[in-house]
């Protein structure tokens, strides 16, 4: 088990940008909201452990909110207003969270910390004009089209090379084989990096074997680092807890450890925790009231550890169902399109040493139309059958689809659709066999053709089109 509850705060944010009139660049409602969202999907990842004794968590609030702020944007309806109260979103949301991403990316010389976002659309896939623009200006997301329909196992290369790449080489491999097929339309995904040195290293000499107690019966060696020195530090009676803050170089970024008094104590801890007693803990431990630094001997075991996620159930658990069901409301993404969200893939990796810490995380959506393909364009066996008797009539390969005996490559004279039929666009569907009158390049009904030419010429000008849905 562990006990240690960490939790990377984001002090004093700068707001950089000034996002659109009447919303304020305040970033602390939309970190208050991602917070929330944390535990409550804490709780979730915890009632699913496979062993609760000994199985660790890590994960990335910020990346998952993220993502599924980027999908959010693409929804309307009951779909929307179920990710708004799953993910707590306040209002100016998208805003937010350009402010909150210019301030990650602020560089600096202290510590490294770069957030980004993209989105892989397949090439077939069409978004709307005002999405595409309001993504790229409020989370600084780039477009690069795949194409997941022809081939999708050289998408998911290349979206795991992205992510690799943002991930200094620590999540090499966010999507694994069927993650993405070819029904994705849309991967939407998000990468955090972070890593600083601590303000008090570790002093690597003071490390030393020591006993760390996984549950009463349960005790391991581990490296425990050690030093003295003066921290943030508070006892919390509702959390019956321990406190500590051990800031990076920078001061902007710290990890907050909160041990239970109680050797055994975590469980009860995690019973407790709320968004609104952790928050009244953590202002107690950074902005106290009256003394601030107290002098603290200081325990801390070295870890490391990648755990890899996917979230669907978990959200649908806390409420957020329309957008994984076929019907989903999608409509700011691509009109009347028929997707939905198949996955929500997260990987996170930490690595807490005496000189500071590296933490990484990725999440990614997958959006997947809802219509089954089918496309015959390799062999496949066929079978024509009597259904009352469920003989089977004819049944046969085909290997080399050969129409030559019936048709004429060179008269496949492209033809658009009829457009317009008393001022309305009539669609294409229908219009499977039309046929172009060789002489007069009308467009003719087969009948209408075969009556013409008597079956014989008819094929000369015939076009095949597909129908468009
Ligand atoms: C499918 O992808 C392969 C490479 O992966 C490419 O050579 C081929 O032309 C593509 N086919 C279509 C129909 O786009
Ligand atoms: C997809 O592309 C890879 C690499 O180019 C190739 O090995 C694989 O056979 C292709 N798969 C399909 C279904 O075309
Ligand atoms: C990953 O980084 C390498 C080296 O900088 C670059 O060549 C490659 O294009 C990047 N790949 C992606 C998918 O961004
Ligand atoms: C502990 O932190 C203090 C304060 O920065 C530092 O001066 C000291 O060297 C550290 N001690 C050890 C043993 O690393
Ligand atoms: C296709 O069918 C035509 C007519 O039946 C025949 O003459 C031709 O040899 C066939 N071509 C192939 C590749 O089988
Ligand atoms: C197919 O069309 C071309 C060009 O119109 C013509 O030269 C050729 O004879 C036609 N072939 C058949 C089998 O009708």
């Amino acid at each position: 088990m562990f006990w240690l509850l960490l939790y990377l705060s984001l002090k004093s944010i700068d707001c950089g940008t000034a996002p659109p009139q009447f919303c304020s660049s305040d970033t602390r409602p939309l970190g208050d909201a991602i917070n929330e969202f944390a535990l409550n999907l804490y709780q979730q990842m915890l009632s699913d452990l496979t062993d609760p004794v000994n199985d660790n968590i890590f994960f990335s609030p910020f990346s998952i909110s993220t993502a599924l702020a980027m999908t959010y944007l693409g929804t309307a309806g009951n779909t929307a207003t179920e990710m708004k109260d799953v993910l707590k979103y306040p209002a100016c949301v998208h805003p937010l969270f350009k402010a909150l991403l210019t301030a990650l990316n602020v560089p600096n010389n202290d510590y490294t910390l770069n957030a980004a976002n993209n989105l892989f659309p397949d090439d077939g896939f069409m978004i709307e004009q005002e999405y595409r623009n309001n993504v790229i200006q409020f989370y600084f997301a780039t477009l690069k089209e795949l194409d997941f329909e022809n081939n999708s196992t050289v998408a998911r290369e290349y979206i795991n090379e992205w992510v690799s790449n943002h991930t200094e080489e620590k999540i090499p491999e966010l999507l694994q084989e069927g993650d993405v097929t070819a029904l994705t339309v849309l991967f939407l995904v998000n990468a955090i990096y972070f890593k600083g040195d601590w303000l008090n290293k570790f002093n690597p000499d003071l490390t030393e074997p020591a006993t760390f107690h996984v549950s009463p019966s349960n005790q391991i060696q581990v490296e425990m680092m050690y030093n003295q020195s003066t921290y943030r530090y508070y006892e919390d009676n509702t959390l019956n807890a321990q406190l500590l803050e051990l800031p990076y170089a920078g001061e902007d970024i710290s990890m907050i450890v909160i041990l239970p008094n109680d050797l055994d104590g975590l469980s009860s801890l995690e019973a407790t925790l709320n968004p609104i007693n952790l928050k009244a803990a953590l202002n107690e431990l950074l902005y106290p009231r009256s003394s601030t630094h107290t002098s603290v001997q200081v325990w801390l075991p070295k870890f490391e550890m990648k755990l890899r996620y996917k979230l669907k159930e978990y959200l649908q658990a806390l409420g957020m169902v329309d957008a994984f069901n076929f019907g989903a409301d999608f409509s700011p993404l691509c009109g009347s399109c028929g997707v939905f969200i198949s996955a929500v893939i997260h990987e996170a990796f930490v690595k807490v040493n005496e000189e500071g810490t590296e933490a990484t995380a990725s999440t990614g959506v997958v959006i997947n139309r809802g219509i089954k393909l089918f496309k015959a364009n390799h062999p496949f066996i066929f079978l024509i059958r009597h259904k009352k008797s469920g003989t089977i009539l004819f049944m046969g390969r085909v290997t080399t689809p050969n129409d030559s005996g019936t048709s004429n490559q060179s008269c496949l004279t492209k033809i658009p659709c009829p457009k317009k039929r008393k001022g309305k666009l009539s669609r294409c569907c229908g219009c499977k066999y039309m046929f172009a009158d060789p002489k007069t390049k009308r467009i003719m009904t087969p009948k209408a053709m075969m009556r013409k030419y008597k079956g014989r010429k008819c094929l000369e000008g015939c076009i095949h089109r597909k129908c468009i849905p």
